[in-house]
């Protein structure tokens, strides 16, 4: 009993991260091609995968709109660094750029 919960509480609590999550549309790809040239929807989706997991273990997930383009650019390798080093998250060159291109796109570009 106490496990199953344990479980429905965990439910809950997933099901409330997922939904704050806004879908990327082929709109944001075209957005983004404008900054990235062979950008495509997977590369984002794989970065906003990558975002939530990895960047929320010491710090809650920060708004993509909460900074610019050169904030992103300047923030995120040395935070996936950070995610390698402290975490083992394995993060390499391309999930990097995934994560970037992500935040970038979904921050500031669609600000702009
Ligand atoms: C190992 C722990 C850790 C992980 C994992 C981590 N961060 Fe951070 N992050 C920090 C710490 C500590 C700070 C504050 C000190 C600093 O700026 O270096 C910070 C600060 C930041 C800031 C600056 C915010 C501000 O208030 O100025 C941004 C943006 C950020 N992190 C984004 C990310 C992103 C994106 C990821 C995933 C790639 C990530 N973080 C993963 C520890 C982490």
């Amino acid at each position: 009993m106490k496990k199953w919960i344990f479980l429905s509480i965990a439910a809950v609590a997933v099901g409330c991260a997922a939904s704050k999550q806004v879908a990327i549309t082929e709109a944001d790809v075209t957005l983004a091609k404008t900054e990235f040239s062979g950008v495509t929807l997977a590369e984002l989706q794989t970065g906003q995968v990558l975002y939530t997991e990895h960047c929320q273990s010491c710090h809650a997930l920060k708004d993509p709109a909460s900074e610019g383009v050169r904030g992103w650019k300047h923030h995120v390798p040395e935070m996936v660094e950070m995610a390698n080093k402290d975490k083992a998250a394995g993060l390499d060159k391309k999930e990097e750029q995934a994560i970037l291109r992500y935040l970038i796109t979904m921050g500031p570009l669609k600000k702009s």
